[in-house]
């Protein structure tokens, strides 16, 4: 039961019976102390007065602390700085911290917060991204790619169009918030539990922020209720702040935020801003063109400058652009910091695509479906916009023309269209669209990772590796490489929490590249304790070490047979090492940021989805009827986890396209901060019929972790075809002359306004 087969999540029985521990369930000294947060209750302007009298004299409360009592760093920027740990004078967003209190208990916390007086001198707040793009005010430089003469190529195109579109932010809605808990060592240090998908960057904060080395403070992860990219820099700050008080005041801190204060605290998914000019022929097939996206990054750069980076290089998404030009702005408003959310920025960028290849289909009369599969990436037309060869992409043809006929799309095509044109109200819709997404971090030095090893003298093993855990599976698909590469049961390895003084120096879990990473490294570490097994057995046993195989708790040499227990022994006593580090670092990926050209991904990970909607075009109500997925994981690591994570990718992707809806007012508050106002997918939204498979047969071509394909983040983007889908119910009001404009979330308004701007125009 290694790798390569289906396995239940190591946690799966503690987290539906509820014994999986969280931060908050993680027992604290009795002294601990509760630290609550204020925040600015305006989203830009000057701090004038900060008084903090009556708080610190308000019941139980032990410690107030602003920027003035923080030792070290006081911006924690993660990759560029500009993210103060509090406000200094000059307030960014609503919801940034002025200070914390920390308490006897939570409630005594959050009360004393509320005595505080603060003066601010108010200004506007910027809140429009394409004004701030517009003005140049960009919290990183515009960057461009190009590739041949795109001018031309528009000027020379029998036909041109253009567009654009609004597309939405999202709240990432991980089930357990923001939450750490902070113990002071008996030196200068600190020992941080928290919910986090970045342990080494919270350590080098953590030791920043408090003037000490980064061996001083340990950081530790044993699990997170969901990441989802919120938690690879915006876990940092909290723990920053407990720490903090940790060490001020000697005592256990434990922080943890409300939801409502979790939403407006907190970045999102860049809201984006694209637009697209391009020319085609009578085919519907791009000559090439024009593409601008513009990133709402919010008051920082935090990790705009790769999100929208991202965004650029999935510009294309599955289809050859030609000669093109795809130019990202990076622009700045008064919100909070938007950060990495599933795709990272990748969803944002394949959605112009998209719309514009809806739009082309339209225009030249052709199905959607036929202008997509002419515009995919094949001989001679197999490079992109930034230079890198997709070497797999018949592997996306025949995948979408799998599911073409398992869908039945053809068929269905006509019966719904039959059905649109007797029924005047209900309208019907259809669309299928591909993904593909590259896999690695385009930042290169991420690309690495580390595992230790231990076996003991009865046989167990522990596999430790610098990724987290967030629901996706990791861990146990780490185990299940253990358990391949040593010829073990998974029952006998085990793994422990993510530690910075286990495995240093790690990178975010991110870039859906946990597995191949830390799967890589972990292979590494069991290899070399596996030869080193067979030295010794070798040697030990007179054995020929020629053809030894570890295998069903064995090793099988040629004649002979020593159950694992007993060679574990018997290497202990004759003073074999039985522990390993592990290492991997990708290979063969680079990019070059200055002319925009290179291989930034090792990789690429395919996937294509059907969606039906029935939609109700004098409401705009609609429902999901039918889903089909097929998806390339290459050869899977573990399939019951995989179809796990396209499922549940999916069902996210589809939430952040129609019912997700940030709401800020004119003065730059968040107003849906919630559940009963910010409405993620829930039972009811599922399809009826929803068939998810797994491509087989089509190992990765990368040698990759078993040949296995990254699998955290592409599904998402399978959700476009939900919103397609709508769009193509709505274009049979105009006879499939043209495909109306829908930004997104394409709520039942928006799909309401759609419906009667068609009436009315089209
Ligand atoms: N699945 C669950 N259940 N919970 C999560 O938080 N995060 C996603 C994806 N799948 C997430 C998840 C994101 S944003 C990424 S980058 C990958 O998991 C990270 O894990 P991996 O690299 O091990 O796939
Ligand atoms: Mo995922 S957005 O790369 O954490």
């Amino acid at each position: 039961n290694g790798a390569g087969t289906a396995q239940a999540h190591e946690s799966a029985i503690k987290h539906v019976t509820g014994r999986a521990a969280y931060i908050d369930d993680i027992p604290a000294p009795a002294d601990a102390l509760h630290v609550a947060l204020g925040f600015s209750p305006v989203a830009h302007g000057r701090l004038t007065r900060l008084d903090l009298e009556a708080v610190k004299r308000a019941p139980g409360v032990v410690d107030v602390v602003t920027v003035v009592d923080v030792p070290g760093h006081t911006d924690i920027g993660p990759v560029f700085p500009g993210d103060p740990l509090f406000v200094d004078d000059e307030i960014s967003y609503l919801g940034q911290t002025l200070f914390a209190v920390a308490a006897t208990s939570y409630k005594a916390a959050r009360l004393a917060v509320r005595e505080v007086v603060v003066e601010i001198d108010e200004q506007p707040a910027s809140l429009d991204p394409v004004a701030s793009a517009e003005h140049g005010d960009v919290v990183r430089p515009t960057h461009v790619q190009e590739r041949g003469d795109w001018q031309a190529a528009l000027a020379g195109a029998a036909f041109t169009l253009e567009g654009e579109q609004f597309v939405g932010g999202q709240e990432h809605f991980y089930l357990e918030g923001q939450a750490c808990l902070v113990t002071p060592t008996e030196d200068e240090g600190v020992v941080v539990y928290t919910s986090n998908q970045h342990p080494s960057e919270t350590q080098k904060l953590v030791a920043e922020v408090l003037d000490i080395p980064f061996h001083a403070v340990t950081v530790e992860t044993r699990r997170m209720g969901g990441g989802f990219g919120g938690k690879e820099t915006q876990a940092s700050p909290w723990a920053c702040i407990a720490a903090l008080v940790a060490r001020r005041t000697g005592r256990a801190a434990r922080l943890r935020l409300p939801r409502a204060e979790d939403m407006r605290a907190t970045g999102k998914r860049h809201p984006f801003h694209n637009r697209y000019r391009l020319g085609f022929d009578a085919r519907g097939v791009l000559a090439g063109g024009d593409i601008t996206v513009i990133g709402d990054c919010g008051y920082s750069p935090d990790l705009s400058e790769a999100v929208v980076d991202r965004a650029m290089f999935h510009a294309d998404n599955a289809y050859s652009l030609g000669e093109a030009r795809v130019t990202g702005h990076r622009a700045r408003t008064h919100t909070a910091s938007n950060t990495a959310f599933r795709g990272f920025g990748g969803p944002q960028g394949m959605m112009i695509i998209e719309q514009a290849m809806d739009d082309i289909a339209r225009h030249v009369g052709e199905d959607p479906l036929t202008v997509r599969k002419r515009n995919l990436y094949r001989a001679e037309r197999d490079v992109t916009h930034y230079g890198q060869t997709v070497d797999q992409h018949p592997l996306m043809s025949e995948l979408i023309e799998r599911l073409e006929t398992s869908s039945d799309y053809w068929q269905r095509r006509e019966a719904i269209t039959a059905f649109n044109a007797t029924s005047p109200i209900i309208k019907k819709g259809l669309a299928l669209t591909p993904v593909k997404f590259g896999i690695s971090f385009t930042a290169k030095h991420l690309n690495q990772a580390g595992a230790l090893l231990h076996v003991y003298t009865d046989g167990s093993v522990i596999i430790n590796h610098g990724g987290t855990e967030m629901g996706q599976g990791l861990h146990t698909k780490v185990c299940q490489v253990v358990a391949r590469e040593l010829g073990l049961d998974t029952r006998r390895v085990r793994i422990t929490a993510t530690r910075t003084d286990k495995v240093p120096n790690t990178s975010p879990t991110a870039a859906s590249s946990g597995a191949d990473l830390n799967g890589m490294a972990a292979r590494d570490a069991a290899g070399q304790l596996r030869e080193r097994l067979f030295d010794f057995a070798a040697e030990h046993y007179q054995i020929d070490r020629e053809g030894m195989r570890l295998e069903d708790g064995e090793l099988v040499a040629f004649n002979r047979r020593i159950p694992w227990g007993e060679l574990v022994q018997a290497a202990y006593l004759g003073r074999v090492s039985l522990s390993a580090k592990g290492f991997y670092s990708t290979p063969l990926i680079h990019y070059d940021r200055e002319t925009g050209k290179g291989r930034p991904f090792y990789y690429y990970a395919h996937g294509a989805a059907v969606s039906e909607v029935e939609v109700d075009t004098l409401s705009g109500e609609y429902r999901l009827t039918r889903v089909d997925i097929l998806h390339d994981v290459g050869d899977s690591l573990n399939p019951a986890i995989d179809i796990g994570q396209v499922e549940g990718g999916f069902i996210q992707g589809m939430g952040w396209l129609t019912s997700e809806e940030l709401k800020w007012n004119a003065k730059g508050r968040l107003i849906s901060d919630g559940p009963a106002t910010y409405k993620i997918p829930a039972f009811g939204d599922q399809p009826a019929v929803f068939n998810v498979e797994l491509l087989e047969g089509h190992p990765n071509s990368q040698a990759s972790i078993y040949r296995s394909k990254a699998v955290g983040e592409p599904p998402f983007m399978l959700g476009m075809s939900v919103w397609s889908a709508l769009r193509d119910a709505l274009a049979s009001l105009a006879d499939y002359r043209v495909c109306p404009r829908l930004d997104t979330p394409a709520t039942p308004e928006r799909v309401l306004m759609a419906a009667e701007a068609l009436r009315r125009d089209g």
